[in-house]
C-alpha cells in the first residue's frame, strides 16, 4: 500500500477549549482517503534565542523540526491576536526557520485556516501569517481561505466546530493542499 500523505496540523492557539483547535480536530476528523493527519504542539517551545539556539537547539525545537521535516505538507489554525498572528506561532516558526540555509520549512507546502470571536475570521491575522510562512521558505497555499468568524456561535464550549458548511470548507482546503503539494515545481 503506498504511504499516505502526511499532514502537520498545528493550531496557534494554546488554550484547551480554543476554536483553532476545533478546527484542527475537524480537519482530522475530515481527512480523505490516502491522508494522514498529524498534530504538534508549540506550548512547550521556549522563546527564540540565538545563545540557546546556538548552544544547541533544545528538545522539544529538535522534535518539532524532525515532525516538520518528516510532513509532506504543513496546516495552521492562527488564531487573530491584535490584528496579527499569535506569539507563540510567530516564536515557532522563527525556530523552525533557523539555520539560515537549512530551514525544515524551505519549499514546503503550507495552507492556514483560522477562527476568531471577531467578525473577520482572522482576516487580518492570515495574510500576516501567510508573509511570515512565505518569508521562511514555505510555499503558501493562497486559496482557498478559510475564515470562521464570530466563533462563539459556531463551535460548543468545548472548542469543537458545529458548522457543517465549515468542515465542508475544511474539506476543500485539504484537497487544495494536496493537489498544490503534488504539482511539479519549476
Ligand atoms: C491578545 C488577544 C488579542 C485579540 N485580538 C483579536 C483581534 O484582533 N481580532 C479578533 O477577531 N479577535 C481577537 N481576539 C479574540 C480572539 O478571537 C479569541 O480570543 C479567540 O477565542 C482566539 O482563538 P482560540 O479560541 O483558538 O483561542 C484577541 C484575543 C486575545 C487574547
Amino acid at each position: 500500500m503506498a504511504s499516505p500523505f502526511r499532514i502537520l496540523a498545528i493550531s496557534g492557539s494554546l488554550r484547551r477549549a480554543s476554536f483553532n483547535r476545533g478546527l484542527v480536530r475537524a480537519a482530522r476528523e475530515s481527512t480523505p482517503e490516502g491522508v494522514a493527519i498529524e498534530t504538534a504542539e508549540v506550548a512547550a517551545l521556549p522563546h527564540y534565542d540565538a545563545d540557546v539556539e546556538e548552544a544547541g537547539d533544545p528538545d522539544a525545537v529538535t522534535e518539532l523540526k524532525e515532525r516538520i521535516r518528516a510532513a509532506d505538507a504543513l496546516l495552521i489554525a492562527t488564531p487573530e491576536y491584535n490584528s496579527s498572528l499569535p506569539g507563540a506561532l510567530k516564536n515557532a516558526i522563527d525556530w523552525a526557520s533557523r539555520p539560515y540555509g537549512a530551514s525544515v520549512l524551505a519549499g514546503k507546502p503550507a495552507a492556514v485556516m483560522g477562527a476568531s470571536a471577531g467578525g473577520g475570521g482572522t482576516a487580518r491575522a492570515q495574510p500576516t501569517l501567510k508573509r511570515v510562512l512565505t518569508a521562511a521558505g514555505c510555499c503558501v497555499l493562497m486559496e482557498p481561505e478559510v475564515l470562521v468568524g464570530g466563533a462563539h456561535s459556531r463551535f460548543d464550549t468545548d472548542g469543537n466546530l458545529e458548522d457543517d458548511a465549515v468542515r465542508d470548507e475544511i474539506r476543500a482546503l485539504i484537497a487544495a493542499l494536496v493537489e498544490f503539494a503534488r504539482q511539479p515545481s519549476d
